[in-house]
């Protein structure tokens, strides 16, 4: 293996090398000389320089290994992809692999490869493979043939291997490599492997319920590489938990990589942001759908939860808001919202407002009021009846993670049978359709209604202390009015993140 030999004791020979045990020529791949013949530049029989797909040795204690690669030895990532494999002559391969078969030796995730002289190298599994093994092959299996220990530095997968899912690539992959560095593969550490994961283009981003057994620690960082290079990412992270402190900063640390930043398109809209800086939730990719297809032209909005910009966005770019007034705590999140707004051509139409939202000056300027924070945003809910336009009064949409009890399912009313299907998560769940202050949004098309009784219940609760707020706040009666209950995920057993529309309108002055 790869790891078996420091670089000085590598040497390529050339691709012309027609007896595999004979060193035609020599490229000191650690001299400087860039890969190129260290005995002369104009070599007799390569030209003096490696061709693409050039033999390559390492010497080891073991023995003499022959490597077969395409470019640089230290290229990154090519050191784990390397298998070791058997070369022998063509006519001997059926009874190679048979042997090989038998003894379990044989890698069933590697293709044979045909090498440059003619000769076949099977791949095995290297860690099992014995001085034993080859002199059974060479003298009982198939007398009088080549039998050498070769690697391959950049072997093709096989059929079956291609067939697997990355969660078992990924397994084969580490174990094959944790193996190859003399620790002892266990069930502990199969278990401890990722189940699933956050693909952010090349940056794969791992939950914090992995790789914590102590054994991985001595592995690290080649470790990460392993694992980049079995699902085919150049970065590595892994998140801890979200910080209670209300920035809902990740906590996620780089493992392979030299910066956290991604980018994500998402509805015609491009969003970047630093993963270890900023929070991304795919989950909330209904309600982004939703948010876009609201009627907001003309309206002013504030997003007292903006973060990188996921709902502002969508209002600005879809929805066609004439503006809106976005506030964020948390700096990494601002530097990524303000780049957002750019990219995407609507900075003209936002101001942010950097700081805590619940000391926010303005007042009477929104239609609609945005609050995307869950668990609560109750904290919110103050400011937000604040912004509302005192005259015109408008719409909030009210995240909250609401709890429900087993048993108590989610009841469709009136669905088909294709419909409960497909349940839990149809367009409208609860629309109320009363006739007073109807607004586009309430007279949307309304699909069968469903819900949970905790979030209607929740959802009244809200109402009433939003009405109380109203008056505090302006000084006079309002009246409001659930006009939806939307789910956008599940959270966690039992408890669901929904929203609440809720219009709020001032009561016209009698007399
Ligand atoms: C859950 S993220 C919301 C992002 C987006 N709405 C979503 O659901 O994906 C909440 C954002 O609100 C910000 N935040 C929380 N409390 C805040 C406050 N009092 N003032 C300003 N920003 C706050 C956090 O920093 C975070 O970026």
């Amino acid at each position: 293996m790869a790891a078996a030999t420091s670089p000085r004791q590598r040497r390529r020979i050339c691709p012309q090398a027609h007896q595999p045990f004979v060193l035609a020529c020599h490229f000191d791949v650690t001299s400087g000389s860039g890969g190129r013949c260290a005995r002369s530049s104009s070599c007799c029989c390569c030209g003096g320089g490696p061709g693409p797909g050039e033999w390559s040795l390492s010497e080891s204690r073991g023995g003499t290994r022959r490597e077969w690669g395409t470019g640089s030895m230290e290229r990154e990532g090519g050191k784990n992809a390397a298998v070791v494999a058997v070369v022998t002559e063509p006519r001997f391969t059926q009874r190679y692999r048979e042997y090989l078969e038998k003894q379990k030796l044989l890698d069933r995730q590697h293709r044979v490869a045909k090498m440059p002289d003619g000769t076949v190298a099977l791949p095995v599994l290297g860690e099992a493979l014995r001085e034993q093994h080859l002199r059974e092959l060479r003298n009982c299996v198939a007398p009088g043939s080549t039998c050498i220990v070769t690697q391959l530095l950049h072997p093709v997968p096989s059929k079956k291997a291609q067939s697997c899912s990355p969660a078992q690539r990924l397994c084969l992959e580490v174990s094959r490599w944790v193996e190859g560095r003399g620790v002892t593969w266990s069930a502990e550490l199969e278990a401890d492997l990722p189940r699933s994961w956050q693909r952010h283009g090349n940056l794969l981003l791992l939950s914090e319920d992995c790789f914590q057994a102590k054994q991985w620690k001595n592995l690290e960082p080649e470790l990460w590489e392993t694992v980049a290079s079995a699902l085919g990412v150049r970065r590595v992270a892994k998140r801890g938990r979200v910080s209670p402190d209300g920035t809902r900063t990740p906590a996620v640390t780089l493992l392979l990589g030299d910066h956290g930043w991604v980018e994500h398109v998402d509805n015609g809209i491009r969003y970047k942001f630093d993963v270890t800086q900023c929070m991304f939730s795919f989950g909330n990719i209904t309600e982004k759908l939703r948010v876009a297809s609201l009627p907001c032209a003309r309206e002013v909005l504030v997003d007292l939860y903006a973060g990188i910009g996921y709902f502002t966005l969508p209002f600005l770019v879809h929805a066609g808001a004439a503006f809106v007034h976005a506030c964020e705590w948390n700096p990494h999140a601002v530097v990524a919202l303000r780049t957002n707004l750019e990219i995407n051509g609507v900075a003209d139409r936002c101001q942010i407002h950097f700081g805590d939202n619940r000391k926010l000056k303005l007042s009477n300027i929104a239609d609609r009021v945005n609050l995307g924070l869950i668990p609560s945003s109750e904290e919110g809910w103050p400011i937000a009846c604040q912004v509302l336009k005192q005259d015109a009064g408008g719409i909030l949409h009210i995240h909250q993670n609401v709890e429900s009890f087993p048993g108590k399912n989610l009841q469709p009313l009136g669905s088909s049978e294709m419909e409960k299907e497909h349940w839990p998560y149809p367009q409208q769940i609860i629309t109320n359709q009363g006739t007073n202050g109807a607004t586009g949004d309430s007279r949307r098309k309304t699909l069968p209604a469903a819900t949970k009784p905790e979030w209607q219940r929740w959802a009244e609760s809200a109402e009433t202390r939003i009405a109380t707020l109203l008056r505090q706040v302006h000084g006079k009666p309002w009246k409001t009015q659930i006009l939806h209950i939307q789910p956008v995920k599940s959270y966690a057993p039992h408890v669901d993140h929904i929203v609440l529309d809720l219009e709020c309108r001032p009561c016209p002055l009698v007399g």
